[in-house]
């Protein structure tokens, strides 16, 4: 919600409210998103605590763990954007990295601690440092895996924040 309101600010040209609200947000939770990030409805934050932001695009639903961090990286631009575009419906395990002008597509998974620094398909779950797509020694377990994957997504649309 103090991400909220400091966006709005933002949006509304009262800077000196958005840098209150963030720093009480540091304060209170732990929990930097910069205002100038522009993130869909259904933002669900299970632990805020570590979590650091900067000025990202993401989708509905994002869902977030805690120490999640989401950056530029060196300075590098696509089209004079340095931080990630994520799609809707995606997961950013506890401790993960997502850093650069890159592109995570829809329904997304990344793995707690993953570092991620290259384009994401929509779907896959990635791992890993650098994050590559993770496969399993035994398939089997997937359908169960998916369909708690697929809970969190549920959480998420529910929520709407
Ligand atoms: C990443 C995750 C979503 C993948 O779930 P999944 O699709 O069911 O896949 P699995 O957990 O079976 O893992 C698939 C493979 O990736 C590996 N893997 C799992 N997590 C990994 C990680 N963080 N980094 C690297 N590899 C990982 C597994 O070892 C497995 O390989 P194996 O079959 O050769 O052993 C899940 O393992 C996970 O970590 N969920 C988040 C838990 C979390 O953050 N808890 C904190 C709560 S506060």
């Amino acid at each position: 919600m103090l991400f909220r309101a400091a966006h709005w600010a933002y949006c509304h040209r009262i800077e000196v409210l958005s840098v209150l609200l963030n720093s009480l947000n540091i304060a209170l939770h732990g929990c930097e998103i910069s205002w100038q990030a522009r993130i869909g409805q259904g933002l669900t934050i299970f632990h805020p605590v570590g979590i650091v932001i900067g000025d990202c695009e993401a989708g509905d639903n994002l869902c977030l763990g805690n120490g999640v961090t989401i950056g530029n990286r060196d300075k590098r631009q696509i089209d004079g954007r340095e931080n990630p575009r994520i799609g809707n419906n995606v997961v950013i395990n506890a401790g993960a990295v997502v850093i650069g002008p890159i592109t995570l597509g829809n329904n997304v998974t990344v793995a707690p601690n993953a570092v991620v620094i290259d384009d994401v398909e929509d779907g896959i779950v990635v791992g890993g440092v650098p994050a590559r797509p993770l496969t399993r020694r035994n398939p089997e377990k997937r359908a169960s895996s998916r369909l708690e994957l697929a809970t969190v997504a549920e959480i998420a649309a529910k929520c709407r924040i």
